[in-house]
């Protein structure tokens, strides 16, 4: 290992006093920072390695890293980008730095650290904030062991289009539910105080309209006018800084020729400005450096300068601020005021954190290997992770089920049902499908010859039910994993004709990070499970599921299109000037060749009972433009089963200054009930949700028509209307 002589402090340190107010800490220090030091905290590292780069940490040139996870010698990795060794790469900046700043250490941990959770489009399915919540907490623990200090979730890119790989890492379509679980992520992972050992800071990613990628294609340009953004795009971002999240990621994307790495429009005057955001921006991987390849800068110095103008904080690898700012300063081009201000919120960032206090990451004896507690946690998010779609009678199976075949490839492969982004997580330590039915139903399970497809359909024959395991391995979604068609993947639709030919009962569960054309598998299943890629606990949970020792519960936090074709469909379409009618859409200019409607709509699913709603009943029929009603609705279990019913609250703004969604999300409730039981459920419906950006951008809530609608999905509502008021005219 390289020796780095630590050089003992030779002036005092006032900002490591730490019953200073942090803005203070942060005056005193920077008023000793030289520029280069300076220039130095905006710039982040890949695969920090404590002995190469001990010279560049040691002068102050390095103020993170991404990746590097391991607290200590003999926690290293041998696997590519997993160097380890975090605080012998921390001593360097600590002990062998002029100031002693210590590194700030991010990662990917996205969906679980070492206890593998849902796919974050898995949590959202559970439409459960506390699910959220605890995976956060969970995940910040175990990675805090090994030395991380910052993740880089969660993802809140409005996502409305599947054939784009990265919806499986995002809250789904809609801002109020993308927005409330990433609130319950980041009180999750950053805690009501993130200098906690236990805790990280989280990020909420990537700013802004990523989800708009042309066609699906990641990386893609992004045409949308402010209007849409703010009513829609930006909503989850500001529910995350609203939630106190630290920092923002900014997106690879342009928005109208402008790329976000540049967008000082967009970071620097709303998120900073008229959202008071004083936490860090964030470049994503080269975020800066691709400003040229987008033919915005001739060169990196010109990137370097317009992404500090923009309010990029922190250089994500691309090495353009350490190489060019600090010129930039000194020939005038760049404000040194822009840098001051970058400067201030990393260090901010790491005096949050509490990184001045803790620097070293070292818990001797400390695991982080999943327990029979952070199963447990796992395995309520991916029960709620699993969506029925489908139900003919044949679930849960009974002892009617007889012999079942399971078959499919996602049978014994544990690794492929993890999901996207899990640098931590082993393929060992998940519980197979095959092994949880084995323990369950013994004999009973005949577990079918994959190799040979005519093989298994020769057991499917003689089996009485069939269980297949179909969708998307793991790597078919996440980060530059688009698809041109979002169908099945090849042969699986074969396997499933064949099986269906014998007329036996037939359950088809599908693993996947997206939305996928389900039409012809809806005809010819009995059953149908989505359930997206469920982590360490996933054959557990899918016995539960089956079995009915769990009540499925799960809601798409996505539409289902019909087809490729159909895209984009989603419940935030606006209305156009010919409204569709379901009895005759053909006719008022849509698809000639299909018909318009999703095949499962958002919020769609199914429990083992059926659930009745009352009509939707306002204490007051008015209210005014700062005030609110109550909604209340009565959801009666009228089947055998109990269920966990999610009440979901929509509104439709039939007048506005703007063209506005067909219907929108609002509120909803988790209530469970027992078979025969009634509840009430009611919604504090407050004037401010119906705040929208108007004609000239600003947020207003008008007088007039609201209507609500509940119901159990977004194509099942029942409506009542409410009147806004002024102010004036109730008093
Ligand atoms: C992704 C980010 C991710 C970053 C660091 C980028 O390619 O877009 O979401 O956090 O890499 O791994």
């Amino acid at each position: 290992m390289t020796d780095v002589t630590a050089t003992p402090p030779t002036q005092p340190r006032p900002w490591l006093d730490a019953t200073l107010p942090v803005e203070e800490r942060i005056d005193l220090l920077m008023a000793e920072m030289t520029l280069a030091e300076k220039v130095g905290q905006t710039h982040q590292v890949a695969n920090i390695n404590p002995d190469d780069d001990a010279a560049e940490i040691a002068s102050g040139r390095i103020s993170s890293s991404l990746y590097a996870s391991g607290a200590t010698a003999g926690n290293e990795r041998d696997e590519g980008v997993l160097v380890g060794n975090i605080d012998a790469a921390q001593r360097h900046a600590v002990e062998g730095s002029r100031l002693g700043i210590p590194l700030l250490f991010g990662r990917d941990v996205i969906h679980g650290h070492r206890t593998v959770a849902p796919i974050p489009l898995g949590i959202a399915a559970s439409f459960d904030p506390d699910v959220a919540e605890e995976i956060g907490e969970i995940a910040a623990r175990e990675a805090a062991v090994d030395g991380v200090a910052w993740t880089f979730t969660p993802m809140v890119d409005i996502s409305e289009e599947p054939r784009w790989g990265r919806v499986a890492e995002s809250l789904g379509e809609t801002p109020v539910l993308s927005g409330r679980l990433a609130a319950g992520l980041i009180r999750g992972f950053q805690g009501d105080d993130p200098s906690d050992p236990d805790r990280l800071a989280a990020c909420a990613k990537h700013f802004a309209g990523y989800g708009l990628a042309a066609g699906g294609r990641d990386y893609d340009t992004v045409s949308v006018g402010e209007n849409t953004l703010r009513n829609l795009h930006l909503r989850p971002f500001r529910s995350a800084v609203d939630a106190g999240v630290l920092t923002v990621m900014a997106a690879f994307n342009d928005i109208d020729g402008i790329p976000m790495h540049a967008h000082e429009h967009l970071v620097r005057e709303v998120l900073k400005g008229e959202w008071g955001f004083d936490g860090v921006v964030v470049a994503d991987w080269n975020g800066i450096g691709q400003i040229v390849f987008q033919g915005v800068a001739a060169d990196k110095r010109e990137a370097a300068a317009l992404a500090i103008r923009a309010g990029v904080d922190l250089d994500m690898v691309s090495g353009t601020y350490l190489e060019h700012l600090e010129e930039l300063v000194e020939s005038g081009e760049v404000d040194l005021a822009l840098v001051d201000d970058a400067v201030r919120r990393v260090l901010r960032l790491k005096f949050r954190l509490g990184l001045f206090e803790r620097p070293y990451a070292a818990r001797p004896g400390a695991s982080n290997a999943p327990t029979p507690s952070t199963r447990a946690a796992a395995l309520r998010a991916a029960q709620a992770a699993h969506v029925l779609v489908k139900n003919d009678g044949v679930l849960p199976l009974g002892d009617e089920a007889g012999k079942v075949l399971l078959s499919g490839p996602f049978v014994d492969d544990g690794d492929a049902l993890l999901g996207t982004w899990v640098l931590d997580g082993r393929g060992e330590e998940v519980v197979t499908p095959e092994a949880a039915l084995r323990e369950r139903l013994g004999d009973r399970v005949t577990v079918a010859d994959g190799r040979f497809p005519d093989v298994t359909l020769m057991q499917a024959r003689a089996a009485d039910t069939s269980v297949l395991l179909l969708g998307e391995h793991r790597s078919r979604s996440g980060e530059a994993q688009s698809v041109v068609d979002i169908g099945l993947p090849p042969g699986q639709l074969e396997l499933v004709r064949a099986a269906a030919a014998f007329g036996k009962p037939l359950v088809a569960v599908v693993y996947t990070g997206r939305p996928l054309d389900l039409t012809e598998l809806l005809d010819l299943a009995d059953a149908v499970l989505v359930v997206w890629h469920p982590g360490v606990e996933a054959g557990t949970a899918l016995a539960d599921i089956l079995l009915g020792d769990a009540e499925p519960h799960g809601r798409l936090p996505m539409t289902f299109p019909l087809s490729t074709g159909h895209i984009p469909t989603s419940t935030h379409q606006r209305r156009t000037g010919r409204l569709i009618r379901a009895d005759v859409d053909h006719q008022e200019g849509r698809y000639i060749d299909a018909l318009t409607y999703p095949r499962l709509p958002f919020g769609f699913g199914l429990s083992y009972t059926t659930v009745d709603y009352g009509a939707p009943v306002l204490s007051s029929p008015t209210m005014t433009t700062d005030g609110s009603t109550t909604l209340t609705v009565t959801v009666t279990n009228t089947g055998e089963r109990p269920c966990r019913e999610v009440v979901q609250l929509y509104f439709r703004d039939p007048v506005a200054q703007v063209t506005r969604p067909l219907v929108e999300l609002t509120d909803w409730a988790l209530v469970d009930l027992e078979p025969g039981q009634a509840r009430e459920v009611t919604f504090d419906v407050q004037a401010s949700r119906f705040a929208y950006a108007g004609r000239d951008l600003t947020t207003r809530v008008d007088e007039g028509e609201i209507v609500l609608l509940t119901g159990p999905d977004a194509a099942r509502l029942q409506p009542v209307s409410v009147t806004i008021t002024s102010p004036k005219a109730s008093s």
